[in-house]
């Protein structure tokens, strides 16, 4: 029987929904959970990025102030800008939009976003704290992916084998610094795509995370029976059947590897919709903190 398919519109939906409420209950006392972004720069793709958080909090009730500033803005005006917005006390999470042009230093400018409104976990002490399982927030992709799991009753990952296919910071890294935590006990291998014999690892896996920008890279050979495999690529390819002659698909070949997954993510509408959703999860949590501690 082919594997469940894990619906990231559906769950998305009922977690915004469940935000809604949040922000309800905090609005009695004056507090409008407010989501700050600076993006630098035209790059194209950032710039849409940024307006689908900017949407995306206008539809669930956050407040959103996305700033813009020009691709030569210098440094020091960035980390300006950014401590302003740390301080304000009616902003509680803030993010930079990466990447950032190159004469600004990616690693002060992360190191700048305060770990209470760091709701993109990039600033190093959440880096750390995640690997320690100490309270800290987690970039979204991540986040989102562990939330559909549990969502979805396939989070008993004690002492399974999860192998994951991307080691950047946004993604592979902080997956298993997650599945790692004490409370979830997952082994975990981290690869990347050229990894010598990498078939032979994700047969291994019972959870499957892949993150690699190509398409069909893994096949229905490379995974074993009753794999859940997460799907987090993204590729257009041509299709003259589709309206624009191509078409959004992932690194996971869907039709062959649904039939021995016990669950999978398609592509679109699977792990990528939870991301922006855990971003604005990630605000209301740094917005109720900030009220009880108020
Ligand atoms: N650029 C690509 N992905 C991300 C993300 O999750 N957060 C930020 N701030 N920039 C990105």
């Amino acid at each position: 029987m082919p594997g469940t398919i894990l619906d990231g519109r559906k769950l998305s939906t009922e977690i915004r929904q469940e935000l809604t409420e949040r922000i309800r209950v905090l609005e009695p006392r004056g507090i409008i959970p407010t989501l700050a972004g600076v993006l630098v720069g035209d790059d194209p793709g950032s710039a849409s990025y940024v307006r689908l958080k900017e949407k995306a909090c206008n539809e669930v009730g956050l407040r959103a102030e996305m700033q813009h500033l020009p691709a030569d803005c210098s440094q020091e005006h960035l980390l300006r800008r950014l401590r302003d917005l740390v301080q304000r006390t009616d902003v509680h999470g803030v993010f930079v939009q990466l990447p950032l042009p190159g004469h600004i230093d990616e690693e002060l400018v992360l190191a700048e976003v305060a770990p209470e409104k760091d709701v993109d976990g990039f600033h190093p002490q959440s880096v750390g704290c995640s690997w320690l399982g100490q309270r800290s927030f987690v970039p979204a992709t991540p986040s989102g992916i562990m939330e559909m799991l549990k969502r979805t009753g396939h989070d008993d990952l004690r002492r399974k084998h999860a192998v994951i296919v991307n080691m950047d910071s946004l993604v592979g890294k902080p997956m298993a610094a997650l599945l790692t935590r004490n409370d979830v006990g997952a082994n975990v291998t981290l690869c990347n795509p050229d990894t010598p014999d990498i078939a032979g690892m994700t047969r291994q896996a019972d959870l499957l995370v892949v993150s690699v920008n190509q398409a069909g890279f893994i096949t229905a050979e490379m995974v074993k029976d009753g794999v859940i495999a997460i799907d987090f690529g993204s590729n257009y390819i041509d299709d003259p059947t589709a309206k624009q002659g191509y078409r959004l698909v992932g690194d996971i070949d869907f039709e062959a590897v649904k039939l021995k997954a016990e669950a999978i993510t398609p592509v679109p509408g699977g792990a990528g919709p939870m991301t922006v959703t855990m971003l604005l999860a990630h605000t209301v949590i740094a917005a109720e903190r900030a009220s009880l501690s108020a």
